[in-house]
């Protein structure tokens, strides 16, 4: 069980609006009740933060918005004093604009061994131009940026896949894997439990460069399926993983890694998890299956079947700081999943906040109940939804001003977190800064409000997961409850468990068994599942 912190938006300790370190640190306590493994820490490293600290300046020191390295140093001992690790997340694919390396190859010449960590072309059309191919950024717009050679003339142009901030690496380069090596044992030897791989499937590039006029994020359309995409997927990325796998079993104790690898089918993700390679990889498809009881199954059952085949954990997720928050998604009345770096905003119809609350929290408990690992993002707990109605001016996601506006970005899903029923930023800063505003309403969803309540959103949080643990359900197996499946329930039985997901919307006659979990705390019923509502009955 992991818990993502999305650093600048848990906690700010200092009281410069943005969450840091020692933030982190003062509230272990709080996440350590959720009976979780470890804490996985988005980005908090040197960064001028134009992509969320996902740009990095440099791999090996903290930013100092986010504090010092004493201060991660701090953290990991108190999180190793409660029993929680903790995992960081590592961004091969690119760097920053501002480190020191391609600081060096913009000032070096074209075809120099500085340039050549990273992707630099010559432009094609008369005098060069246009970019050297056709391909796209994330983010929208090209994913090539001219440079102004050290003469003052327009020179070459270097592939970014995400902002023009971002340049990518060229790992057809030792010197790069070399770097990489370098910095995952620096954070090692600082005792790091692991990394999350950013983007883990983009490293390495079609040798070429050749077009694609498929999806800039590689996901498939008619004509260009995943498999073909020329910068995702590539073989050559595998052996990658097979190195750090076994740097990783250098050091004493489990340490892990977990790709961010958006590849589909599930079969093909399967790969980036084999034996010799990652520990774990996020399982987006899981995350992007809508409220409908025969895709999830379908989705359910392939996934065991894909990270089976390869021995490894299957994963489970719904929420994390790139995607619209599942209890906003299932609030939309329509079964279309958001993209990552689409987001809902004042001028698009709202959704309906109670439905969603009351679907997300049934999912996440059917989630919860899964075999395997299951990843949780910062305030699921607590119910949150995404800002629907944060004003544009507030926006910082480049995804937002790459498209003129077109994409809203993500920053609905990274809003600072609540802590108390008081205060302006709701006890997320010591004095009421806060970088992005908290939606009204939010003082009935803080932790401070929900700690004392039996019957909160984080109550049956702290209960499913104390729960899963006592009955081993993470190392447990799924079997298909053939019995209370219906064209609208879906039911399993993970070891002593049985686990009934009513979608429907009548309601559903359940067995007379003892009830351990039901999504609706305020529920008096003993007999009926009511429509959008998750239990979990003890099997005697
Ligand atoms: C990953 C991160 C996302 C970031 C992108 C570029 O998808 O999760 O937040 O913008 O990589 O690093």
């Amino acid at each position: 069980m992991i818990y993502q912190v999305y650093p600048r938006s848990f906690r700010d300790f200092n009281g410069d609006g943005i969450g840091d370190l020692q933030g982190i640190t003062a509230e272990l306590d709080q996440v350590a009740e959720l009976d979780i493994d470890a804490l996985w820490l988005s980005p908090f490293f040197c960064s001028p933060q134009l992509d969320g600290g996902y740009d990095v300046s440099d791999y090996c020191d903290v930013d100092p918005i986010f504090g010092t390295l004493a201060d991660f140093d701090d953290l990991i001992s108190s999180a190793t004093t409660r029993g929680l690790r903790i995992i960081i997340d590592l961004v091969p694919n690119h760097c920053s604009q501002e480190h020191r390396l391609f600081k060096r190859a913009l000032a070096a010449q074209p075809g120099s061994a500085e340039r050549e960590l990273f992707i630099f072309r010559d432009g094609t059309g008369e005098a060069g131009v246009l970019p050297p191919n056709n391909w796209q950024s994330h983010f929208g717009g090209p994913a090539w940026t001219r440079i102004v050679e050290a003469d003052g003339e327009p020179g070459q142009w270097y592939l970014h896949l995400f902002d023009s901030s971002q340049p990518d690496f060229n790992w057809d380069n030792r010197a790069v894997h070399e770097e990489f090596e370098r910095i995952l044992r620096f954070w090692l030897d600082r005792g790091v439990a692991g990394f999350r791989v950013d983007v883990a499937h983009a490293l390495v590039k079609a040798t070429g460069l050749p077009d694609w006029g498929g999806r800039a994020d590689g996901g498939s359309t008619p004509g260009f399926p995943f498999t073909d995409a020329p910068m995702f997927g590539q073989p050559g990325i595998h052996d990658i993983y097979r190195r750090w796998r076994s740097i990783l079993g250098e050091y004493d104790g489990e340490r892990i890694l977990c790709g961010e690898a958006s590849v589909d089918p599930l079969t093909r993700l399967a790969d980036w998890v084999r034996e010799d390679q990652m520990h774990q990889t996020f399982n987006f498809s899981y995350l992007a299956a809508p409220w409908d009881p025969t895709e999830l199954r379908r989705i359910v059952t392939a996934s065991l079947e894909a990270f089976d085949s390869v021995g490894a954990p299957t994963t489970w997720v719904l929420s994390n700081h790139d995607v619209v928050r599942h209890t906003t998604r299932f609030g939309q009345g329509h079964t279309e999943p958001h993209r990552n770096g689409d987001g809902i905003g004042p001028d698009d119809h709202q959704p309906d906040h109670d439905r969603g609350l009351r679907r997300g929290i049934a999912a996440s408990m059917f989630m919860v109940g899964l075999p395997g690992g299951v990843y949780l993002y910062q305030g699921e707990e607590l119910g949150l939804p995404d800002h629907t109605q944060m004003p544009h001016h507030f926006r910082q996601d480049p995804a937002y001003h790459r498209t003129g506006g077109n994409r809203l970005g993500r920053d609905g899903c990274r809003v600072p977190l609540p802590w108390t029923t008081e205060g302006p930023s709701l006890g997320y800063s010591p004095n009421g800064q806060s970088w992005l505003p908290q939606p009204e309403g939010w003082a009935a969803l803080s932790r401070e409000a929900q700690q004392s309540d039996p019957q909160s959103v984080l109550s049956l949080y702290k209960k499913a997961l104390s729960t899963r643990r006592q009955h081993g359900l993470g190392s447990g197996s799924l079997a298909w409850a053939e019995n209370h499946s219906t064209d609208t329930c879906l039911a399993f039985v993970n070891n002593d468990i049985l686990i009934i997901l009513n979608m429907g919307d009548t309601e559903y006659l359940i067995p007379d068994l003892p009830v351990l979990v039901r999504s609706d705390m305020a529920s008096t019923s003993s007999r009926m599942l009511a429509p959008e509502e998750c239990i979990w009955l003890q099997v005697v």
